[in-house]
């Protein structure tokens, strides 16, 4: 039986960090089990906003070596630019998509306000404006049945349908799969250093936990993490929620049970909780640190290998455009 295809994308922007592990790539993990998985370091979406080529280069690369690390599978891994089928395909969706919904999607409204608070004198790219079309090309290439994306990419995955449906009435052929998001409960980490902002590379250094941090750096921030004052009222406060939230994330579920009952009869030191924490998130990272430690030492043979999957995944997207390129008349 074929499996069904899922496909995801990730920004090489913003360093790895537990929210970004447990909200995502870990999912992507397990996915690779029951699906034919596609995952895109989408280094083309990268250059819609500000940036430098030399750091581009670097983050990439080391984005690949951290999602090798975390137990992504390298025959699903691909770098974006290593296909260029996937601008041709964009270009064509384009004219499938009109002005005016792309006006309405609300990242773009977003991201051009960051490039004019960054440097108001930056200007806003014509390639940001397009980022949803080059991500429904990126889904479509596939015929991905499933998208495993946050709710943030609703308004996406909503176009990249609207996009196939037009594009199989224009050529008179129902061809492309209309792709559903795939939603799994993931935990949502906070900062600990302040528990009312999600945990986030954007928001600065003390505001996430690197997964690939010194343990001794990881154990302090974890000790400093904001929890309450003391007075305690009838609610958690959310920081200690996240302290919980994290334990359960790293499925301490006996730890849990036993902290949340001295919690609940008001005999939990707080002291104790970060600790057990601390150990349980050293625990987790400590084998993907080790791993990212093999991958390093054998740098070459790693690119030669992602190299390599992007050919192979690459044959798909070759096939996928010359049957569209049929479709289209542009043959
Ligand atoms: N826009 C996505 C994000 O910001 C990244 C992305 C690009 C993506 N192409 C994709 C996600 C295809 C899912 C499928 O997170």
């Amino acid at each position: 039986m074929n499996r069904k295809v899922v496909l995801s994308g990730i920004q090489p922007t913003g360093n790895l960090h537990l929210g970004r592990y447990f909200g995502a790539i870990e999912n992507w993990v397990h996915l690779q089990k029951d699906f034919d998985c596609v995952y895109c370091v989408v280094n083309y979406h990268a250059i819609t906003m500000p940036y430098n080529p030399v750091k581009l280069q670097e983050n990439v690369w080391e984005l690949v070596y951290n999602l090798l690390a975390c137990g992504v599978n390298h025959e699903s891994l691909f770098i974006q630019s290593k296909i260029p089928e996937h601008t041709e395909l964009c270009w064509i969706l384009s004219c499938m998509c009109s002005y005016g919904e792309l006006s309405r999607m609300t990242q773009f409204k977003d991201k051009t306000d960051q490039v004019k608070e960054k440097n108001k004198d930056a200007f806003v790219s014509c390639g940001l404006f397009t980022y949803p079309v080059l991500q429904a090309a990126d889904i479509l290439m596939y015929r991905a049945d499933y998208v495993p994306v946050g709710k943030d990419q609703d308004q996406h995955l909503e176009l990249t349908r609207n996009i196939a449906q037009r594009f199989n009435a224009v050529v008179g052929k129902d061809y492309f799969v209309a792709p559903e998001a795939l939603y799994t409960e993931t935990p949502k980490i906070l900062s600990t250093a302040d528990p009312s902002k999600k945990m986030s590379a954007s928001a600065g250094e003390k505001h996430n936990i690197d997964l690939f941090a010194p343990v001794d750096t990881i154990r302090k921030q974890i000790r400093s993490a904001v929890t309450d004052t003391g007075d305690r009222s009838d609610t958690m406060s959310a920081g200690v929620e996240n302290l919980f939230q994290l334990l359960k994330a790293c499925k301490q579920t006996v730890i849990y049970n036993e902290l949340l009952a001295e919690y609940n009869n008001q005999t939990l030191s707080y002291a104790v909780l970060k600790d057990h924490v601390a150990d349980a998130v050293i625990q987790l990272v400590q084998p993907i640190q080790d791993r990212k430690k093999e991958i390093i030492a054998n740098k070459k043979a790693v690119k030669d290998m992602i190299k390599s999957s992007s050919m192979n995944i690459r044959e798909r997207a070759i096939a996928t455009l010359n049957e569209v390129r049929s479709l289209t008349g542009l043959n």
